[in-house]
C-alpha cells in the first residue's frame, strides 16, 4: 500500500532539483499522469475492504490535492525565474549613445507648389489633376496649336506615338477642364504639375521641367483681374520687394498675351549670366483665353471669357531660392536638399 508522506517527501526533493519546463511537465506525468502513483491508489482503492474506503478515499484526495498544488507552485516560480532572466538580458546602458534619426527636407519645387497651392485656394481656386501622357488634341489642337501650327517648333515635344506626348505644357488640362464643365462656368482651377520638352539642359533648361497652370472663366474675368492676380501671386511668394513687370507676349491660346518677369535675385537688376544681362527673369506666361479656344471645348465666347497662366515652378524656386543652376534641382545630392529642412 502506498505510502503517502513518504511519496511527497519525495515528490517535494524533486521538484526542488528542476529548473526547466520540459523537467516539470515529465514529473507531472510521473505522479498526476495516467499511470501515476495517484491512479495506482484509486485502484488500490476498490480493493480494499468497505469500512476503510472512506478514510483511504479521503487520504487519497488530500495527497491529489496537495501534490497538485505543488506543482502549480512549481510552475508559478518557473515562470517567475524566466521572466527574472529575460529582463535581466534585457537590461539596457542607458549611457549608450542614442539613435540619431534623420528628418527629410520637401523639395524646392514642392515647397513652391505648396505655397501656390495655399495662396490660390485662398483665392477660392480648386486644384485639378492632370495627365503626363496626353494626347496631342489636349496639349495641341484644343489649345489652338493646329498640326503643323509653327509655334509647335517652340515646344519640341517627345511623343510616344504619332498622337500621343509627354505633355509639353500643362495648358492641356485647360481644355480637359472645359470639356468636363460642358460649356457651363464659372472655371476658376490651378493645375501644379511635370512637363517635358526637347530642351538641351543648361543652367536654367532642363528636359522635364514642372508648372502650375491657372484658368479663370467666367462671365466677367478680365485682363486687369489676371494683373492683379499675378502681382499678389508674385508677391505672395517672392515678398513686396521683388520686382515684377509685365511685357506683351504671344501665345496661340491666349490674346492678348502677357510674359511676367522678375528682378533677378543674382544681380538686383544690373545684369548678369543668370538673366542674360537683362535684369529679368521670366517666371510665367498668361494672358486672356483666345474665343477659339472656348469655342473648341464648348464655351460660347459670346458670353464666357477668361485668363489663363502658367507658371514656371523651377524658375519660382531658382529664384526664392537663390539657386544658380536648375540642375541642381533634379541631382538628389543630400547636402544641397537639406539645406531646405526646417529646423
Ligand atoms: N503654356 C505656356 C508655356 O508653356 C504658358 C502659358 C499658360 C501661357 C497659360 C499663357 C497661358 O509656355
Amino acid at each position: 500500500m502506498i505510502n503517502f508522506d513518504e511519496v511527497l517527501a519525495e515528490a517535494k526533493q524533486r521538484l526542488a532539483d528542476i529548473h526547466e519546463n520540459s523537467k516539470l511537465v515529465e514529473l507531472k506525468a510521473k505522479y498526476l499522469g495516467g499511470s501515476s502513483v495517484v491512479k495506482q491508489a484509486f485502484k488500490d482503492l476498490k480493493d480494499l475492504p468497505k469500512e476503510e474506503k472512506g478514510n483511504f478515499g479521503q487520504r487519497i484526495n488530500i495527497f491529489k490535492n496537495t501534490l497538485e498544488s505543488l506543482f502549480e507552485e512549481k510552475e508559478k516560480e518557473l515562470e517567475e525565474e524566466q521572466i527574472k532572466s529575460k529582463l535581466e538580458k534585457e537590461k539596457c546602458d542607458i549611457t549608450l549613445p542614442g539613435n540619431t534619426y534623420d528628418f527629410g527636407a520637401k523639395h524646392p519645387c514642392q515647397i513652391i507648389i505648396d505655397e501656390l497651392t495655399d495662396f490660390f485656394i485662398g483665392m477660392g481656386y480648386k486644384v485639378a489633376e492632370g495627365n503626363e501622357v496626353d494626347l496631342d488634341l489636349f496639349n495641341f489642337e484644343l489649345v489652338n496649336i493646329p498640326k503643323d501650327h509653327p509655334s509647335r517648333d517652340m515646344q519640341d515635344s517627345f511623343y510616344i506615338s504619332d498622337n500621343l506626348l509627354l505633355r509639353s505644357q500643362t495648358s492641356g488640362v485647360q481644355a480637359h477642364v472645359m470639356q468636363e464643365a460642358k460649356g457651363q462656368g464659372p472655371i476658376k482651377i490651378i493645375c501644379p504639375g511635370k512637363t517635358y520638352r526637347r530642351d538641351d539642359d543648361d543652367l536654367t533648361h532642363s528636359h522635364q521641367f514642372s508648372q502650375c497652370e491657372g484658368l479663370v472663366i467666367s462671365e466677367k474675368a478680365s485682363m486687369g483681374n489676371l494683373m492683379k492676380t499675378l502681382d499678389l501671386m508674385a508677391k505672395h511668394i517672392f515678398g513686396e520687394k521683388r520686382e515684377v513687370r509685365f511685357r506683351p507676349s504671344f501665345f496661340p491660346f491666349t490674346e492678348p498675351s502677357i510674359e511676367v518677369d522678375v528682378s533677378c535675385f543674382e544681380c538686383q537688376g544690373k545684369g548678369c549670366d543668370i538673366c542674360k544681362h537683362t535684369g529679368w527673369i521670366e517666371i510665367l506666361g498668361a494672358g486672356m483665353v483666345h474665343p477659339e479656344v472656348l469655342r473648341l471645348n464648348g464655351f460660347d465666347p459670346d458670353i464666357y471669357q477668361g485668363f489663363a497662366f502658367g507658371i514656371g515652378i523651377e524658375r519660382l524656386a531658382m529664384l526664392k531660392f537663390g539657386i544658380d543652376d536648375i540642375r541642381k534641382l533634379f541631382n538628389s545630392d543630400i547636402t544641397f536638399l537639406g539645406q531646405f529642412r526646417k529646423e
